[in-house]
């Protein structure tokens, strides 16, 4: 990438460790459904996963938010359980439930999945079509999840609230668990060298479910699996930044810092950003953490929330975000609101 065009994009320099003038911002789940130009799409296209592997499609979800609100981040629309589908287990949604896999891997062997690495092909096909698109200011995103959070759908075939079935496995047979967590992580860096080879330029893990680990699993399980992902991907691409986001590792966020090498770190709206700022070092970035629900709420709840942020977080790199998934029923205009804060 030339110099010149990455010195215009402040999210790329601000996860590189630089201090901006001003604050880049943009909101994890930004390409979907609050959005009424995505709702229209996924109605024409007949589904979730059909837009995710429509390449047009999924590029024109991924500009929809960039358009209409000017964010410096453009995150790639696609979703995290791509990996086990490629990896060889059925995936699709349910309407207004959520994702299903087949079989759940306590009830089948990783041996007996038939790998299906060709699904990853139309995400990079999608990935060259936002490039191509893409102004000189904003900053593209990939992403996966994180082993942890891969294997608790992994397992139990769909969402779990506590994820009991893959944590008491994790217990009740090490080696199997560790055997799939390695499968993950082999898979997740041949996906992601395959993104930033079609044109991602930084990198986002998602470990959403890191917060059910008890701390000895949270090495075993979160840190030593996203570590392991970073020094590869570090190795072939030293220049494409990485955020971790453990969302739920509350007091063992220090530790995933150290221990990790990620370059930013992402907050969820639980930690109280003072002391993420006391307790982090003071050289690596961090990215969140408005409460979803505060942008909801709009008013003086957004405004006292956003600029508490801002404020804290002053004198170290900061990319503004929310500290999870943007909610279906945000209003548009508080969205606005939140960008004219941010930028003023
Ligand atoms: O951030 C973005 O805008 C990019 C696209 C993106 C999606 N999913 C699109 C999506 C990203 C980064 C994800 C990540 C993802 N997917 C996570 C981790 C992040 C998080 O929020 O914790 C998880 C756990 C998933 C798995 C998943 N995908 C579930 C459980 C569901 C159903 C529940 C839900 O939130 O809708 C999905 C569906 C999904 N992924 C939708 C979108 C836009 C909604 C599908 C629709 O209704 O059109």
């Amino acid at each position: 990438m030339p110099e010149q065009s990455d010195s215009q994009k402040l999210l790329l320099q601000t996860l590189r460790g630089r201090k901006t003038d001003k604050t880049p911002v943009w909101l994890m789940r930004q390409a979907g459904r609050h959005l009424p130009e995505y709702r229209d799409l996924r109605a024409r296209k007949g589904g979730f996963l059909e837009l995710c592997y429509d390449p047009e499609a999924a590029a024109e979800v991924t500009m929809q938010p960039v358009r209409r609100y000017g964010f410096d981040g453009a995150i790639l629309f696609s979703d995290i359980l791509i990996v086990p589908h490629a990896m060889g287990q059925k995936l699709w949604f349910e309407t207004g439930e959520g994702p299903r896999l087949s079989p759940r891997l306590v009830d089948a062997a990783l041996s007996s999945l038939e790998a299906a690495p060709e699904h990853f092909e139309a995400i990079y096909t999608t990935i060259r079509n936002v490039a191509s698109q893409l102004n000189d200011e904003t900053t593209f995103m990939g992403f996966a999840g994180s082993p942890w959070t891969v294997s608790t759908y992994m397992t139990h075939g769909q969402g779990s609230k506590d994820h009991a079935v893959t944590r008491r496995y994790a217990y009740q047979d090490e080696a199997a668990f560790s055997e799939l967590i390695n499968a993950i992580v082999e898979n997740t860096v041949e996906y992601l060298l395959g993104q930033i080879a079609a044109g991602v330029e930084a990198i986002q893990l998602f470990d959403s479910w890191s917060g059910s680990l008890s701390p000895a699993q949270f090495e075993k399980w979160v840190i030593a699996p996203n570590a392991a992902i970073i020094s590869h991907i570090k190795s072939k691409c030293p220049d494409v930044p990485v955020i971790g986001f453990p969302k739920g590792a509350g007091d063992k966020l220090p530790a995933y810092a150290r221990e990790t090498g990620a370059d930013a770190i992402g907050l969820d709206e639980t930690i109280n950003p003072v002391l993420a700022d006391k307790n982090l070092p003071k050289d690596i970035p961090v990215q969140g953490n408005l409460d979803p629900l505060a942008l909801i709420a709009g008013g003086e709840a957004l405004e006292k929330s956003a600029s508490h942020i801002l404020r804290t977080f002053e004198d170290r790199p900061h990319v503004f975000n929310l500290g999870h998934g943007i909610l279906p029923d945000t209003p548009i205009e508080h969205v606005e609101k939140l960008l004219t804060l941010v930028r003023k």
